[in-house]
């Protein structure tokens, strides 16, 4: 499959951000240690990471033919981004929202998604193994 695989918001700094919520892999070793899992042989990636809704919009759009598969943390936009929700619908690529912290035990603001009725599934709370949980509901 071609995944392709979104992070959007704040999650450049991972490593330094909250590392008792997000732990302490950076992005770049968190997205390598996906890409190196054995799971994922056999399947292409593409990783985009924006704190700009409109790129991570343009960049669903953009890879409509390529990508089969997305894996997608969109970082705050879950909970409030009606723009990349339509998005997802409009590519009909089939889609996993991932989070690394579990956004249904922390602030009130954080319990909606308004991404996941347009997903697969809904991943959230497993750290890292959030994203690698997500591949695997892809590639089944
Ligand atoms: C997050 C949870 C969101 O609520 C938060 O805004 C993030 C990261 C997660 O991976 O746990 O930026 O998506």
């Amino acid at each position: 499959m071609n995944i392709l695989v979104i992070n959007g918001p704040n999650l450049n700094l991972l490593g330094s951000r909250e590392p008792e919520i997000y732990g302490y892999d950076t992005l770049e070793e968190l997205m390598m240690w996906l890409e190196t899992n054995p799971i994922s042989s056999g399947h292409a990636f593409k990783f985009f990471q924006s704190n700009h809704e409109g790129e991570l919009i343009d960049t669903i759009q953009d890879e409509r033919h390529w990508a089969n598969g997305i894996i997608i943390n969109p970082g705050a936009f879950t909970h409030y981004s009606y723009a990349i929700r339509d998005a997802i619908s409009a590519v009909e690529i089939p889609t996993v929202e991932v989070h690394l912290s579990d956004i249904h035990n922390r602030e009130d603001f954080r319990q909606k998604s308004v991404i996941s009725s347009v997903c697969k599934k809904q991943i959230s709370g497993l750290g890292k193994q959030s994203y690698l949980k997500g591949l695997e509901v892809l590639i089944k």
